[in-house]
């Protein structure tokens, strides 16, 4: 397995992670714990250590799944985790006291002494950064937490919060679908060492052709309430999926192996989800995927300007992006 460095900690990862959110109820459709479990289990074998989770998914059944998983295998992960949502993603906070709390109720549902990659979920506007990074730099020399991350933060945060304490990971949405952050994100932190983390690197299952349908999604799926996958959208967003499908096709890779290793050729770090040890495997075969210099142009020219159509969240949740 391919390894790097985690921004400046001296943390060391897998070039492709797991993300555990699909496990738990209520997001991609059914779930099974002892199917998860083993598929956790596989991803280890593999050599794949960073397995990320968080602390609102499945309001807490999700760090409980990945610490049945981890029981006598603590020392084959890289345990990332994330804290700022309250229960069922109702408010979002970053009070050093909440953060307290927080971290502790993570640690005991994992089971285990120490967290390696603890990030804010998301900025709460009403707290300024450097006192919420401070409270997990407190984390950090407690022994609680080795390295800290945001997600979804501005360009001004990211600078502002490795001020305080040098933060080792900003997590992002990044796919052929979702380029967003290229143009004033990505340089600010590649200048600043820290580890480009790309989440739903797949676009939530959309890129890799499985998905022809709405109706495709169960009543409780979450992707029936982005506005991508919804009315009009989501046929005009197939016609830029079957470009990647035929492109898959001459290079004899899937459609998934081809959006993870375009993420890996922009410097990220990706963290594929799936319940499922076939979409694993195939996922961790990204990692063999070369692309020459003319397959990235024609994958740049599929959606060069974010052009898919509709947002990636709806518009509540659009409004916590980028703080
Ligand atoms: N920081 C944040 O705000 C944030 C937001 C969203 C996600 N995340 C993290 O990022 C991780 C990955 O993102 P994601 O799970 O939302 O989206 P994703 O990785 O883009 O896609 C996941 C979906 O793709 C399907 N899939 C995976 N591999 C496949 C393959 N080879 N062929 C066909 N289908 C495949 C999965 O199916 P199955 O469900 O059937 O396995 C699942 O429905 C999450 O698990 C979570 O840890 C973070």
């Amino acid at each position: 397995m391919k390894v790097r460095r985690l921004g400046n900690s001296e943390l060391e990862v897998s070039s492709i992670g797991l993300g555990l959110m699909g496990m738990s109820p209520g997001i991609y459709g059914q779930t099974n714990d002892e199917e998860s479990i083993r598929t956790i289990h596989s991803a280890m074998e593999l050599g794949v250590t960073l397995l990320d989770t968080a602390d609102v998914y499945g309001n807490g059944h999700n760090e409980s799944l990945l610490g049945k998983a981890l029981q006598g295998k603590r020392d084959k992960a890289i345990v990332a985790t994330k804290f700022a949502y309250t229960t069922n993603y109702e408010k979002i906070v970053g009070h050093p006291d909440y953060i307290q709390k927080a971290v502790d109720d993570s640690l005991r549902r994992l089971n285990i002494d120490y967290i390696d990659l603890y990030y804010q979920h998301r900025v709460d506007p009403n707290v300024p950064i450097e006192e919420t990074i401070g409270a997990m730099s407190d984390l950090v020399t407690a022994g609680k937490v080795r390295a800290i991350g945001l997600s979804e933060a501005s360009v001004d945060t990211i600078k502002r919060a490795h001020n305080i304490h040098p933060i080792s990971a900003l997590q992002t949405e990044y796919s052929l679908w979702s380029r967003d952050i290229e143009e004033e994100i990505l340089p600010v932190v590649r200048y600043l060492g820290i580890t480009h983390v790309a989440y739903s690197p797949l676009s939530r299952g959309f890129i890799t052709g499985e998905i022809s349908n709405f109706k495709d999604f169960g009543d409780d799926d979450l992707r029936r309430f982005m506005p991508r996958f919804q009315g009009e959208n989501f046929q005009k967003n197939l016609d830029i999926v079957s470009e990647i499908q035929n492109m898959a096709k001459e290079k004899n890779v899937t459609p998934s192996q081809l959006a993870i290793a375009w993420t890996i050729a922009n410097g990220a770090l990706p963290i594929p989800g799936t319940k499922r040890q076939k979409y694993l495997e195939e996922n961790v075969g990204a990692l063999e995927v070369e692309l020459t210099p003319q397959d990235l142009v024609r994958l740049d020219s599929i959606n060069p300007k974010n052009t898919v159509y509709g947002n990636r969240y709806d518009d509540n949740n659009m409004k916590d992006l980028s703080l």
